[in-house]
């Protein structure tokens, strides 16, 4: 099937970012994707991989935030997706903050966001969960907390009893900058009761779904270190790095770079990913992570992998380059690990990162 989205560009990207975005899952909805994609044939052994449990057909998966409220995440997978995740939801629904909260930084490759997680509530996403339950695939769902609630804790805990049952893993996301003292939350003793009291609430629920952590890039070398032994101790099943980041690097060209919020795209990947490798090296390899952060290549998704990350993710590449994007890395990522001698993605985990006391891998 050609790829229609050059054609498709010019036009989405005459509406603001924010309506283009509602627009493209609304066509999803309608299986729109289905017809761009002809359907994705399966993929290659050497992409499967089997983590918690669960089989992801291929490593790429999309981040959070372009699908809050589990509106499309089968059209989605069908897109050529291994694994989507949702949210972020808060308990109840909240607006975001007021609009414009979306831009394009199109001559760099990248986006800020302060959307301020506007949300269906759980109710909607858990209505629509429970329509889809079991039609297989990876669906991930990522938590947050109300802007207006005083009590962080007692908002993820209910996230967790809720979405338990529904989803395929669930993420205490305490990473976003746009709502304000969510990223104190990643502070040592804060975050040590905090995931003490999330994990206790996950086991009471019965349900051994995994629960992972998505941590922010902008951390001090201490705060990182901090929070990889908390997430040892407390036998948390995964960590997602990274939000988006506060930061501005002084190459960016595009007029909307000084606008509030959290920088994504192509700017984020090396701070990112040189997080990752940090991460990858603290825990040791012990817990799954998920890269995420400027990938729009099989180069990028690659690096990713050397650099610690069983899984990846993406989003803001897909709105320059369209759903294509995804068939592109995964050929892309076959190539690349054939070519350095790897029969299977997980032997590629982590090569570049340098654990001590680790021997060297292929590749
Ligand atoms: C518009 C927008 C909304 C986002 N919303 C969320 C969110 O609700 N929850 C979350 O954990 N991350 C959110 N993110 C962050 C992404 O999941 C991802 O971590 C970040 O964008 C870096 O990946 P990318 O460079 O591939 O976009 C959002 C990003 C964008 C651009």
């Amino acid at each position: 099937m050609a790829d229609l989205y050059p054609i498709l560009r010019p036009l989405l990207f005459r509406f603001p970012p924010e309506s283009a975005n509602v627009f493209c899952l609304s066509l999803l909805r309608c299986g729109v994707g289905r017809i761009l994609t002809g359907g994705s044939a399966p993929d290659p052994p050497i992409l499967n991989q089997r983590l918690w449990g669960l089989d992801f057909p291929n490593p790429i998966g999309l981040a959070a935030g372009c699908d809050k409220d589990a509106a499309a995440p089968d059209a989605l997978l069908q897109l050529g997706f291994g694994f989507v995740e949702t949210g972020t939801v808060t308990p109840r629904p909240q607006p975001g903050n007021p609009r414009p909260r979306l831009f394009r930084l199109d001559e760099d490759r990248a986006a800020v966001n302060r959307m301020g997680f506007n949300s269906g509530g759980l109710d909607l996403t858990v209505k629509r969960l429970a329509r889809r339950h079991r039609a297989g695939g990876v669906v991930g769902v990522n938590l947050g907390k109300n802007r207006d609630s005083a009590d962080a804790a007692a908002d993820y805990r209910e996230g967790i009893t809720r979405a338990a049952a529904l989803a395929d893993y669930l993420v205490v996301n305490i990473s976003s900058p746009n709502t304000p003292g969510l990223r104190a939350l990643q502070g040592r003793a804060q975050l040590d009761a905090l995931l003490r009291e999330l994990v206790l609430a996950r086991d009471a629920t019965g349900m051994r779904v995994p629960l992972l952590l998505k941590i922010a890039p902008d951390l001090s070398a201490a705060e990182v270190r901090d929070i990889a032994e908390i997430v040892l101790a407390n036998r948390i099943d995964g960590v997602i790095v990274a939000n988006t980041t506060v930061a501005r690097p002084g190459t960016l060209r595009s007029r909307h770079a000084g606008e509030t919020g959290g920088l994504s795209g192509a700017p984020l990947f090396a701070a990112s990913t040189a997080l990752l490798a940090e991460f990858y090296r603290l825990t040791g390899g012990r817990l799954p992570l998920i890269g995420v952060g400027g990938v729009a290549s099989a180069a990028d998704a690659y690096a990713k992998i050397r650099a610690g990350a069983s899984l990846v993710q993406l989003y803001t590449a897909l709105a320059f380059e369209g759903p294509a994007l995804i068939g592109r890395i995964k050929t892309g990522l076959v190539t690349l690990l054939r070519r350095d001698g790897f029969t299977a993605v997980r032997d590629a985990v982590g090569v570049a990162a340098h654990v001590p006391g680790a021997s060297a891998a292929a590749g």
